[in-house]
């Protein structure tokens, strides 16, 4: 799967800090959600690349749930490991935390887990990659519950598509009662 070659979670680990600047702000003044996104989608292909040590693409994003807003002024820091590796694929997990200097607060943003996948830059088909050796009990833990995930993630992107292939439009209409939308009659 791995083509023999195993390689150590810490060596992909990233780190990255960015001041939040007034022009990152949103109509309401706090950090536009897409800034912070972006900043993850950053640091998933720095670890990704880091541990496949070639060109990697984003196949999926899981929910991405903002736990607390981030203020302009404050510094953020997104923290990156690679959880768990498929043969081409691998989960990425990355942490937010921000922190206001002035009162000496950390708020923890977010968490999220993005799936890249490791393509050959010429063919753009994607290429099995280094497996992972697990040295401690976090290791164990999140590359255990990488694979939970996506076996998760598997189930439901299967039963969605069987849902919508057997789809009743006229009786799911008529459970729209109480739903918050209305039906336009022309
Ligand atoms: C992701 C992508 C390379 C998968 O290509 P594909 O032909 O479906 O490849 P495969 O079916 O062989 O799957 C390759 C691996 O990706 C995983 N994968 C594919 N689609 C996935 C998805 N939506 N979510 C999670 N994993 C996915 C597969 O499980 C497989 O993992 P494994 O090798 O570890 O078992 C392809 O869909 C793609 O290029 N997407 C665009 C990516 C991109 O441009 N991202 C940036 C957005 S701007």
């Amino acid at each position: 799967m791995s083509g023999g070659e195993f390689k150590r979670v810490q060596e992909s680990q990233t780190v990255l800090k960015e001041l939040m600047v007034p022009s990152y702000a949103n109509f309401g003044g706090k950090v536009h959600g897409g800034v912070i996104l972006s900043l993850m989608d950053k640091i998933a292909y720095t670890c990704a690349a880091s541990h496949a040590k070639g060109y990697c693409v984003t196949a999926s994003v899981d929910s991405v749930d903002f736990l607390n807003p981030v203020e302009v002024g404050e510094l953020l820091t997104l923290y990156s490991s690679v959880n768990y590796v498929g043969n081409s694929s691998m989960e990425i997990g990355i942490k937010v935390v921000s922190e206001d200097f002035k009162n000496g607060i950390v708020k923890h943003t977010n968490t999220s887990y993005f799936t890249m996948v490791s393509l050959d830059e010429e063919s753009r088909r994607p290429v099995p990659m280094p497996g992972l050796i697990l040295e401690t009990e976090e290791d164990i833990r999140r590359f255990i519950e990488g694979k939970i995930r996506r076996e998760l993630k598997r189930g439901h992107r299967l039963e969605m598509s069987k849902i919508k292939k057997e789809l009743d439009m006229i009786k799911e209409i008529n459970k729209l009662e109480g739903e918050n939308c209305k039906l336009y009659k022309s």
